[in-house]
This record gives C-alpha cells, sequence and structure tokens, in this order.
C-alpha cells in the first residue's frame, strides 16, 4: 500500500511553477564578464536599486561584479556610499580622453568583489561632446573592454532615456534586464524600447538580447498588481523573470545607509528577492 502524497508545488506569483534555483557553485577562475545593461526609459522603476542589490547578491555569491555607473545622477554611486560631487574623475573622463585609464577610475566597494566605476554631473556633458566621436556609439564598449577579464559579470545602471548614452550601454552589452514597476502604466513606453534594443542588434551589436523582464515593486495584496503581473505575463511570456521584487520601504532606507539591502538588512525578503535573481540569472545562463 503507498499512501498518496499530495506534494504542493510552489508557484509564482503568476501562477507558474517556481524553480528551485540552487546556489551556484564557486567559481575557480574569474572573467571574461558578462555586460549585462539595466535599462528602461521610464524613472523611478528601480534600476538603480536593482544594480545595486542583484550585484552585492551575485558578489556574495562569490562573483566578481563591477557596476558601471552610467547616470549623470549618480544614483548607484551615492547608493554604494560616494558622493560624486567629490569625485573629480569618473567614467565621463574615461569615455573622453584617450589617455584617461579604467583600472584607476575603478573603486571597490564596502562590499567584497564589488567594484564601482562612478559617475557624476558631468556625465550630462558627454551626451553632446559624443555626438562628434568617430564611433560613438561604441565608445563605452571600447573603454570597458580592458576590464573584462577581471569580473565575471559587468552591470551598467542606465539614465532614464534612449539617447546616446543609453545606446552605448546597450552596445557594450551581452543582456539586457527591464526592470518594470507593477503599476497600469507599466507597459507605456516599453515598445519603444524593445524596438531601439532591435535597432542596436541589427546596426551595431548582433548578440544584444533581452535576458529578463523584472517586476518590481510588486505588492502582491493589491489586485491591481496582480493584474499588472497577468498582463506582463500575457506580454512575454517567459521572458518573465520569475523572482518578482516586492514593494518595501527597506530599499529607500538602504538607500540612505547606502548599503545593499542584503548587508543593511539581510534577512530581509527585499534581501532575499535580489539573492535569488541573482541565482535566477546564474541558472538562466545570464550571469556567470
Ligand atoms: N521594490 C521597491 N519597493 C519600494 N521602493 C523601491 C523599490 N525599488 C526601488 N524603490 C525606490 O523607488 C525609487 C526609484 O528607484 P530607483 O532609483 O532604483 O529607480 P530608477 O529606475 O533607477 O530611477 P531613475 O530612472 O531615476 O534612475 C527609489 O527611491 C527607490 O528607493
Ligand atoms: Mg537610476
Amino acid at each position: 500500500m503507498t499512501t498518496e502524497e499530495t506534494i504542493e508545488t510552489p508557484l509564482d506569483p503568476v501562477g507558474r511553477p517556481m524553480p528551485e534555483f540552487a546556489v551556484p557553485s564557486l567559481l575557480a577562475n574569474h572573467g571574461p564578464a558578462r555586460v549585462i545593461a539595466m535599462c528602461n526609459q521610464k524613472g523611478g522603476v528601480g534600476k538603480t536599486t536593482t544594480t545595486i542589490n542583484l550585484a552585492a547578491a551575485l558578489a556574495e555569491y562569490g562573483r566578481r561584479v563591477l557596476i558601471v555607473d552610467f547616470d549623470p545622477q549618480g544614483a548607484a554611486s551615492v547608493g554604494l556610499g560616494i558622493s560624486p560631487h567629490e569625485l573629480e574623475r569618473t567614467v565621463y573622463n574615461l569615455l573622453m580622453e584617450r589617455t584617461a585609464v579604467l583600472s584607476e577610475l575603478i573603486r571597490p566597494t564596502a562590499i567584497p568583489g564589488l567594484d564601482l566605476l562612478p559617475s557624476n554631473i558631468d556625465l550630462s556633458a558627454a551626451e553632446v561632446q559624443l555626438v562628434g566621436e568617430v564611433a560613438r556609439e561604441s565608445v563605452l564598449a571600447r573603454v570597458l573592454r580592458p576590464a573584462l577579464d577581471d569580473y565575471d559579470v559587468v552591470l551598467i545602471d542606465c539614465q532614464p532615456s534612449l539617447g546616446l548614452l543609453t545606446v552605448n550601454a546597450l552596445t557594450a552589452a551581452h543582456g539586457v534586464l527591464i526592470p518594470l514597476e507593477c503599476e497600469f502604466f507599466a507597459l507605456r513606453g516599453v515598445a519603444l524600447l524593445i524596438e531601439t534594443i532591435e535597432k542596436v542588434r541589427d546596426r551595431l551589436n548582433p548578440r544584444l538580447e533581452v535576458d529578463g523582464i523584472l517586476a518590481t515593486m510588486y505588492d502582491p495584496r493589491t489586485l491591481h498588481a496582480r493584474e499588472v503581473v497577468a498582463r506582463l505575463k500575457e506580454a512575454f511570456g517567459s521572458t518573465l523573470l520569475h523572482t518578482m521584487i516586492g514593494r518595501t520601504v527597506k530599499f529607500p532606507d538602504s538607500t540612505v545607509a547606502a548599503e545593499p539591502i542584503t548587508t543593511y538588512a539581510p534577512t530581509h525578503p527585499g534581501a532575499i528577492a535580489y539573492r535569488q535573481l541573482a541565482r535566477e540569472l546564474v541558472a538562466r545562463g545570464d550571469a556567470a
């Protein structure tokens, strides 16, 4: 006689079976890096929060990670404890000066394994100054190349625009992660973003792929948020990542503390979600 057991398969927030993402094994060697652009021209959707916390989670799993702050607002730099107006030399100098040396501009952070190429308001001038450059769309790809062997993952935190800086990020990248805030207008502008990605793939960077759509600021208690993620599943299928990031004030709190949530509140569901995102991306082959 056998007893029938009902094993409840865990489901993700849109009702798909939730795989168990294994803890990635430690890497014996580092590099070459996979470059991921965090991109959405809509502001405030969680690009910077995802860049910092995904990077910190990957570093916890022993990955060597470089964050490229590619927003003149310098939010990723601030979020890691660097005040951008005190910086003399940033990613801007790397883009504009032939003699700038990448390794001299990269800084370690308080998180072991996580380095930062900082940015500040100087970068806003690059958008205009790059226009006259030869191969203006691939300047970032060229200047990052010397660092790729030293890292497993490079995350580029884009500004909320589809201008020349973002096109540079897409040209330097292997993959794009698109954070979408779980609210009614989440899908607005995504068609234009996908079109831009496709143009960059056709004309500049044939290897470029969309790694995933990440639902952020998800509140499962509201019908509205559940409807939004159901629509994201319809629109994007398996490109919509299983991992979704809940809405919690711990994220703005950890920004004020200038730390990733993974160290600021290591056992908080927000920290757990970003670790799961790291494992999901490794399992999908989108990160080392
Ligand atoms: N899951 C979340 N829950 C609650 N607040 C969040 C969450 N993710 C991000 N935030 C907050 O929302 C605001 C915008 O987030 P973030 O800066 O990461 O977005 P962004 O897409 O980088 O914005 P921008 O387009 O201005 O660069 C920040 O104050 C951040 O702390
Ligand atoms: Mg940002």
